[in-house]
């Protein structure tokens, strides 16, 4: 017998528990992880090696602790696309928005204290909680993986949570909430509290409706947390941020750790901001490749949950798991999240998404025959 986890001694509540791990596979065609297949086009690449090496020359230094300019260029950005002023001390950047998860919940959650999420949602919530040692309590949905407003309020009600997380759109489903159902969960919160409500827009510009910052005036408890993974194409960057009050950003500031945000990511998040609307071009064509999706997929006869987000997710599937092996199989890699009869799949370019389908008609020929 090796030596293992459960040898050591780590937390209870670590014990048994898996890491966060969607495979990382080398197959043809991956569609699992809701990345942005663009690659960033060559002039913002140039852009970030000139940002790149003049950050290299202050490398002897520590970064600016407090990233200034890169969340002036990140609250600009939220002001232009939202319509609503976000100032700088309204916003807060960390390496991913699973970063700003954990700091939300280190400033907000931890021993004692308890968050609750609506599943199916984004896993990380569940597993940053337990991280933090935050108690984590799964909240309903309903069939159709709509937010069951009166269950989730009764939830709040009785667990007095101290965050309330909204996915919208939602991972891994695709629906996006509506603002009304964040607004009841809102008030909730505060009747039951106060608690923080963390509305998680990670897919926000892949979405047919609007951003939720514009309900961040006069509710010091809500935080909007973004990303540039997914519609900035910079999964590999490692940089979220949130909106809020300010005294929200001063509150983690309590937790995060000094100069987390390396001088070589400000800088290239920076190049990035400066090719925004580039890089929203490609959300666009991923929207349209994301809305063919699902009329391929309904076409073939599958039930397709409403999709807000670069990724669709389709079924029922007697048993999804085999079903994402044939895909598999025939060099497409989607995601079995474990929600019972279904997948999901990630909208990539128009080429990959032609492989996924064919792959799709063939397993379901086979299945047919
Ligand atoms: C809902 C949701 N929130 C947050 C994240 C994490 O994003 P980041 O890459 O910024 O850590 C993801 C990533 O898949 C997600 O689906």
């Amino acid at each position: 017998m090796t030596f293992g986890i459960d040898d050591l001694p780590v937390r209870d509540e670590l014990r048994g528990k898996s890491p966060y791990g969607a495979p990382q596979l080398d197959v043809p065609v991956r569609l699992n992880t809701n990345e942005n297949p663009y690659p960033l086009p060559e002039p913002l690449v140039e852009r970030i090696t000139e940002r790149v090496r003049e950050a290299a020359r202050h490398l002897n230094r520590y970064p600016d602790r407090d990233a200034v300019e890169l969340r002036t260029a990140l609250a600009e950005y939220l002001t232009r696309t939202s319509g609503h002023p976000v100032g700088v001390d309204n916003v807060w950047a960390a390496n991913g928005s699973n970063e700003v998860i954990q700091q939300l919940l280190q400033t907000f959650g931890g021993p004692g204290r308890t968050a609750i999420g609506f599943e199916p949602s984004y896993s990380m919530h569940g597993l940053i909680s337990r991280g933090t040692g935050t108690g984590w309590i799964s909240g309903p949905r309903n069939e159709d993986f709509t937010i069951d407003l009166a269950a989730a309020e009764k939830a709040v009600a009785e667990h007095r949570p101290d965050v309330v997380f909204v996915t919208t759109p939602n991972n891994p489903t695709g629906n996006a909430v509506p603002p009304e159902t964040v607004l009841a969960l809102y008030e909730a919160a505060q009747a039951a509290g106060p608690s923080m409500v963390v509305v998680d827009e990670a897919y926000i510009e892949f979405s047919h409706g609007d951003s939720l910052l514009r309900l961040l005036d006069g509710r010091p408890h809500l935080v909007v947390s973004r990303t540039m993974s997914k519609a900035f194409g910079a999964a590999g960057l490692r940089l979220g941020y949130l909106a809020a009050h300010p005294a929200v950003v001063d509150a983690v500031q309590l937790v995060r750790l000094p100069y987390h945000l390396s001088a070589i990511t400000q800088a290239t998040a920076l190049a990035a901001l400066e090719h925004t609307d580039t890089l929203l071009g490609y959300v666009e064509r991923l929207k349209a490749e994301r809305d063919r999706l699902v009329a391929e997929l309904r076409a073939l006869g599958y039930e397709v949950t409403e999709s807000d987000a670069n990724f669709v997710q389709f079924g029922r599937f007697e048993d999804a798991h085999t079903v994402w092996r044939k895909i598999l199989d025939r060099g497409v890699l989607v995601r079995d999240n474990g929600v019972p009869g279904w997948l999901r799949v990630t909208a990539g370019t128009p080429a990959e998404n032609d492989a996924f389908l064919d792959a799709v008609r063939e397993v379901k020929k086979e299945q047919s025959t």
